[in-house]
């Protein structure tokens, strides 16, 4: 929406000037020339507003990653990656309460299906490590900090990634009907976190 505005804006600025001289006829091409640059990267369907491209590349320990190396999520006919279950079960356990069911969000807090599509993962880690406290006259809402939960911060990606999978509408709201096994690497990644 942002850049439909920013673009109609480029161009009817363009426009006046146009009329402004005959020798600025050559402008209106360059405005034409704008839109598909901006566009490109949405036309792939797999890259969000925020920049982060939420193709799955590669495996780790497990989890799937993005070319960046950014946690993301892998559904296949239906079946979801094990981080993404295991996502939509720590959310449920951890978040819920406050954030709504599926990252619905509530009258108290956001609908964070919505954030993962506006803030990027470092932020997103860093707010549920730290908290978030926003103070207006009208309301005194607390995001709790998490960084030292075991039960959150072991799960962090999986907890993102569900978000992730439900804001790009890819799985839909409920318990995930069909999942991958989990792995031996995911296992080994959970216990070492969990006993560190
Ligand atoms: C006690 C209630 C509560 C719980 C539990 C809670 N949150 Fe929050 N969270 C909030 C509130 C309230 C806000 C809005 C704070 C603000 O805007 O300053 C928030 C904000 C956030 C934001 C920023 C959203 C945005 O759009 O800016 C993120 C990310 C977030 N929470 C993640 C989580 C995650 C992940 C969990 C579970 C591990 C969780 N929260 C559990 C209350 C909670």
């Amino acid at each position: 929406m942002k850049s439909i505005t920013s673009l109609a804006v480029l161009s009817m600025c363009l426009g006046l000037a146009g009329t402004a001289g005959a020798q600025d006829a050559a402008k209106p091409d360059a405005a034409k020339d704008a839109p598909p640059a901006e566009a490109a990267p949405a036309a792939g369907g797999h890259v969000l507003a925020n920049g982060m491209d939420t193709t799955a590349d590669h495996m780790e320990n497990g989890r799937w990653y993005n070319a960046d190396g950014v946690p993301t999520f892998k559904v296949e006919n239906g079946v979801v990656d094990y981080a993404v279950f295991s996502g939509y079960r720590r959310y449920h356990s951890e978040c819920h309460v406050c954030h709504g069911p599926d990252g619905e969000g509530s009258t108290y807090a956001p609908a964070l299906k919505d954030s993962v599509l506006r803030i990027d993962y470092y932020d997103f880690q860093q707010i549920v490590a730290s908290g978030k406290q926003d103070v207006n006259a009208a309301q005194n809402q607390v995001m709790p900090a998490f960084g030292t939960n075991k039960n959150v911060w072991c799960y962090i990606d999986d907890i993102y990634v569900y978000l992730l999978a439900r804001g790009t509408d890819a799985i839909p709201r409920g318990r995930p009907a069909n999942k991958e096994a989990k792995s031996p690497e995911f296992t080994t990644q959970e216990n070492s976190c969990m006993d560190g």
